[in-house]
């Protein structure tokens, strides 16, 4: 069942252009969003939610960090996002009007079934869970649920039920914003338009493969990385050192570039690759005289642009581009490179890439 692949990591990285049309193909039809998408009762749930609250582990709570930023900029509602294992042992405020949203892959997360039996516990109705596995305890136990496309994940590592994720959690986006009368017919085409385009974005990126393998060659040598970003593409620096740290076993971590002068400037040097995520976006310049600080200490960088960006390659700065900057979708577009390098960078270390030491595809216990 692996195909041409050698794993399933990497068989479900590249199915993530059919995972996503197919999960798309859900979400929108020839008029625009697709009514009552998350549950017949979605009017009277989502019409006057005052607040956000996403709770989720892992992976799963990288996709809720990009989702705060859709949120607040598009749907101009306020968006708290929790790690589920802390969200269930501190005193929350109640808030009848806030949607309690779970993410979670499995939909059998332990901490995030508890962390939704507490919001519930202190009053929360209002509850919507996304998850790729129909019938399962998380969904089970919401007033809403979308179900993700993505189809079975087995690699321990996940990805296609990220990406898909981000997109569920797009459409919850525009959802809520159009109850709000947030969304004009021209910003509605505009979204419709980027996710059809979004599977072939994918596959663009998909094809950086042979570029990202000769990094992941070299990152396969290192202990320690360091992996940088700003805004919507922070969380997808934080997801690229997740993904290397869970299945090469290098130590990884992720910073806001923003950062970086406040104390992990002080890692870098020669020894240290830095990953740069870093494409066309408001902050572009910003990224920009950060990699400037970098580099003044010797630091060398692995930059993930798109060539709208005009990013220079020199000694220390290494780049590589998808070939467009998808605007609002950009996030899910960037995931993909730092899949890859994870992947080949196990790879070349031959760790079991599928199945990492010390870990379970579902966490069911505390
Ligand atoms: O099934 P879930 O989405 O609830 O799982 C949450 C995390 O355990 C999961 O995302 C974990 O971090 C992955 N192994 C990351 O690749």
């Amino acid at each position: 069942e692996l195909g041409p692949y050698r794993h399933f990591m990497q068989k479900e990285i590249h199915e993530q252009p059919r995972a996503l049309a197919d999960t798309i193909e859900g979400v929108i039809d020839r008029n625009g969003f697709v009514p009552a998408l998350f549950g017949d009762a979605d009017g009277a749930v989502l019409r006057d939610v005052e607040a956000v609250q996403i709770l989720a582990c892992g992976t799963s709570y990288y996709a809720g960090l990009v989702a705060r930023y859709w949120i607040e900029a598009i749907a101009g509602i306020p968006c708290a996002v929790d790690i589920a294992s802390e969200y269930r042992y501190r005193a929350a405020v109640a808030n009848p009007k806030q949607l309690v949203v779970t993410i979670s892959q499995s939909g059998e997360t332990l901490d995030t079934m508890e962390a939704l039996k507490y919001a519930k516990a202190l009053g929360h109705e209002r509850t919507l869970s996304i998850c790729n596995v129909p019938e399962s305890a998380i969904p089970r136990a919401s007033r809403l649920v979308y179900y993700t496309r993505a189809g079975a994940e087995i690699g321990v590592a996940s990805t296609k039920a990220f990406t898909t994720q981000l997109v569920a959690l797009f459409t919850l986006t525009a959802t809520l914003a159009k109850l709000r009368g947030r969304l004009s017919d021209e910003q509605e085409a505009q979204y419709l338009e980027a996710l059809r385009h979004l599977p072939g974005s994918v596959q663009h990126a998909l094809n950086l493969e042979p570029q990202i393998v000769a990094w992941a060659e070299r990152f396969a040598a290192k202990e320690h990385a360091l992996f940088l970003g700003r805004g919507v593409h922070y969380p997808i620096a934080l997801e690229g050192a997740l993904k290397l740290k869970e299945i090469s076993y290098i130590h990884a971590e992720a910073y806001p570039a923003g950062e970086l002068k406040h104390g992990p400037l002080a890692l870098v040097d020669s020894a240290m690759p830095v990953v740069v995520i870093a494409p066309n976006d408001s902050l572009l310049e910003k990224v920009k005289s950060n990699i400037q600080e970098v580099r003044a200490r010797g630091g060398e960088m692995f930059v993930f642009t798109d060539l709208d960006s005009h990013f220079g390659e020199s000694e220390q700065v290494n780049v590589i581009r998808t070939p467009r900057h998808v605007g609002i979708l950009s996030p899910v577009v960037h995931a993909i490179p730092v899949q890859l390098l994870a992947y080949h960078a196990a790879l070349a270390r031959g760790t079991d890439v599928d199945k990492p030491r010390n870990l379970a595809k579902s966490v069911t216990v505390e």
